[in-house]
């Protein structure tokens, strides 16, 4: 690999999450290109749980984006990806595997220039499902709007390392 090692710490701090979107279509061999490296993600048993579903039609990502309130940026993306989960062939960790591949995803996107945000599903699992029609043991993880950002937000605060590490056991804060 030739990237230094100080560019991909630079990669990773300087995603954010787009809600605002050009409205430039997202090539399909650049949305190919996405999910072929979401393959490598890291899944339990290397079941690899996940599929899926490329949304580009205006009515379907109509449909998602009033779902809820926070699900309103995949109006303006060219195109939505649903990550959804067999949690029949991986029961007890299909959520963090398909949360992996969903973060490799929005990865792989700000990779190639291409703003992502991740919209809830979990409370809304069965009404995505009705749309998708997808089958009941697909469980719809993440919907990621994908398009080329028309913003750059500010970084949203962290909470404190300070506040979140422990040395050994709970309590036993780490410092040097
Ligand atoms: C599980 C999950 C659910 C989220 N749901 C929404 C959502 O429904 N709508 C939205 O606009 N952003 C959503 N977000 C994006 C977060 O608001 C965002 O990641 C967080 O504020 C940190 O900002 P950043 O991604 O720019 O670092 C979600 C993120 C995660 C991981």
């Amino acid at each position: 690999m030739s990237c230094r090692s100080e560019d991909i710490v630079e990669f990773l701090l300087t995603r954010r999450s787009i809600r605002q979107f050009k409205p430039e279509p997202v090539p399909d061999d650049v949305i190919l290109k996405i999910l072929n490296i979401s393959r490598y993600a890291p899944s339990a048993g290397n079941r690899q749980p996940w599929i899926f579903v490329v949304v580009k039609d205006g009515a379907m990502r109509e449909k998602l984006s009033s779902i809820h309130p926070g699900s309103a940026p995949l109006l303006r993306a060219p195109v939505g990806i649903v990550v959804a989960c067999d949690k029949n062939s991986s029961p007890i960790s299909y959520q963090v595997d398909c949360a992996n591949a969903a973060m490799y995803i929005m990865l792989a996107a700000h990779a190639l220039g291409l703003g992502t945000v991740w919209l809830q599903t979990l409370r809304n699992v069965e009404d995505i499902q009705k749309v998708l029609e997808l089958p009941e043991n697909y469980v719809p993880i993440a919907i990621l709007a994908i398009g080329y950002p028309a913003e750059k937000p500010q970084p949203k605060p962290r909470k404190p390392l300070e506040e979140m590490v422990y040395l050994n056991k709970y309590g036993n804060r780490y410092s040097t």
